[in-house]
């Protein structure tokens, strides 16, 4: 059952807070047009909070305050646009906040009742929190603390639990199938291995779609631990049949057999940063073949321009029924999409444990079934 709003949350609603936290997604804009339109038919006022919370930690740092007032008007033209347009960071957790220590020294701080106290002395009585994982949590912390609060499930690894898609994921996916359709020709006129390394975290979702969708002939995800060997071995196979070329799709957080996905680095109130995933595989690949190997790193791309139709649909409606949810009286619930409704999920067992791609979904049999080498 959902969360039920405390008896502070029972206040009228005058002014309601919205913040995008975590790496962009391709619907940001959409859901905050759908949330400001339907909250202002309540006659609520909305404020963009700006980057994740920092507008509320940090306002000296924006020449014109930290809030930003969302009027109909100002979400006008922004449904198909990416990004945000109030901004987001991925380093600044109010859980695990970098703060200056007595001895000069930097170390993650817990700064979620300087936070809560933000909301109250800028009048904010409700927060729409759209993000992640990390964000989500986040949202469950400050509802916890008796903030009203309504989660939106945003993320383009589609690694939340509780929801059947986070959207920017159909739009990441789209643009990642649309590259490996692009790099079939050059591979086959070069007679290449190309690897294609694609985000995800420890979620292979955007690989195993986007590879089964573009034709690939080996997909690497972190939830089927790879051996190499299998993976030059289908690539000689495909020699064998007078197939010059290959291509191979490695998520990021992809790990050979008794090692561990790749990291480029951990910040101080930041996710450790993935990444070197796909040139490993191809390094390995050009050894054990002898062929002519390149890799290409589609990274922030896959974040970047237009959300699909899908996306934008689902980014309207969770911003609608978030604010839905708070007229309902609800708070530390996350929208969920459960076709053909959205339905309200506690944060705390939407947050519980990550969506990985599971063994025995069908498109990791239709991925062998076709041929397809998956490292193992
Ligand atoms: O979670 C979204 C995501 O794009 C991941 O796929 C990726 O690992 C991470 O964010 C990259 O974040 P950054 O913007 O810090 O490079």
């Amino acid at each position: 059952m959902p969360k039920p709003a405390s008896k502070a949350t029972q206040s009228p609603i005058r002014r309601v807070g919205v913040s995008t936290g975590g790496g962009d997604a391709p619907g940001l804009n959409a859901v905050i047009r759908a949330v400001v339109l339907a909250a202002h038919r309540q006659g609520w006022e909305v404020v963009g909070i700006r980057d994740g919370y920092n507008g509320i930690f940090l306002p000296d740092q924006y020449p014109d305050g930290g809030l930003i007032p969302l009027t109909p008007a100002r979400v006008s033209r922004i449904t198909h646009l990416g990004g945000t347009i109030i901004g987001t960071t991925n380093a600044g957790n109010p859980m695990k906040f970098p703060t200056k220590q007595p001895d000069g020294t930097m170390a993650e701080a817990d700064r979620t009742d300087d936070l809560v106290a933000g909301f109250e002395q800028n009048g904010i009585d409700a927060v729409v929190a759209i993000g992640g994982d990390g964000s989500l949590t986040i949202a469950n912390a400050l509802a916890d603390k008796g903030v009203r609060i309504v989660g939106v499930p945003k993320t383009i690894d589609n690694d939340l639990n509780k929801t059947v898609a986070t959207f920017g994921f159909d739009s990441a996916v789209s643009f990642a199938t649309e590259c490996i359709d692009r790099l079939h020709s050059t591979a086959e006129s070069h007679r290449r291995i190309m690897v294609v390394e694609v985000m995800g975290r420890y979620a292979g979702w955007i690989a195993l779609n986007s590879g089964v969708s573009g034709t690939a002939d080996a997909i690497l995800i972190p939830e089927i631990p790879y051996d190499i060997e299998k993976v030059a071995d289908a690539v000689r196979r495909r020699g064998a049949e007078g197939q010059v070329f290959a291509i191979v799709v490695v998520a990021e957080g992809a790990k050979p057999k008794g090692g561990t996905h790749s990291v480029v680095e951990k910040k101080l109130g930041a996710a450790e940063r993935l990444g070197g995933a796909g040139e490993r595989v191809a390094n390995d690949l050009r050894t054990l073949t002898g062929k002519d190997t390149r890799h290409v790193v589609l990274g922030h791309l896959l974040r970047g321009g237009s959300p699909t139709t899908f996306d934008r649909l689902i980014s309207l409606r969770f911003g609608a029924a978030a604010v839905r949810a708070l007229v309902e009286g609800h708070s530390g619930v996350m929208v969920a999409l459960d076709p053909p409704t959205v339905r309200y999920v506690p944060l705390a067992q939407a947050t519980k444990r990550m969506k990985t791609v599971p063994l025995d979904c069908d498109t990791l049999q239709t991925a062998r079934e076709l041929g397809i080498c998956l490292g193992d």
